[in-house]
């Protein structure tokens, strides 16, 4: 049997103190939905205390121009 109350190796994230982030894939599938003009929108309109960034694939590929936010609480906007 697993001892499962053994102490993670894995870093402990405050996310109080994290920084707040926004990343934008910028891989070939995002990039064929539109991810460089997403990307462009969030840089042109920089929200205060938030990083922008681009990032590798999110393993998300299909599924539209991914965006994911860290410590950010972001409202889904879903145009059709
Ligand atoms: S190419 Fe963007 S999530 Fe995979």
């Amino acid at each position: 049997m697993t001892n499962i109350t053994q102490p993670s190796n894995l870093p402990i994230i405050d996310q109080h103190s994290s920084p707040k982030c926004v990343r934008v894939c910028q891989n070939r599938t995002c990039k064929k939905q539109g991810a460089v003009k997403v990307l462009a929108a969030f840089i042109a309109l920089p929200i205060p205390g938030v990083t922008v960034t681009a990032s590798s694939c999110l393993g998300q590929c299909g599924n539209g121009p991914m965006v994911i936010s860290v410590n950010l609480r972001l409202k889904p906007i879903c145009q059709r």
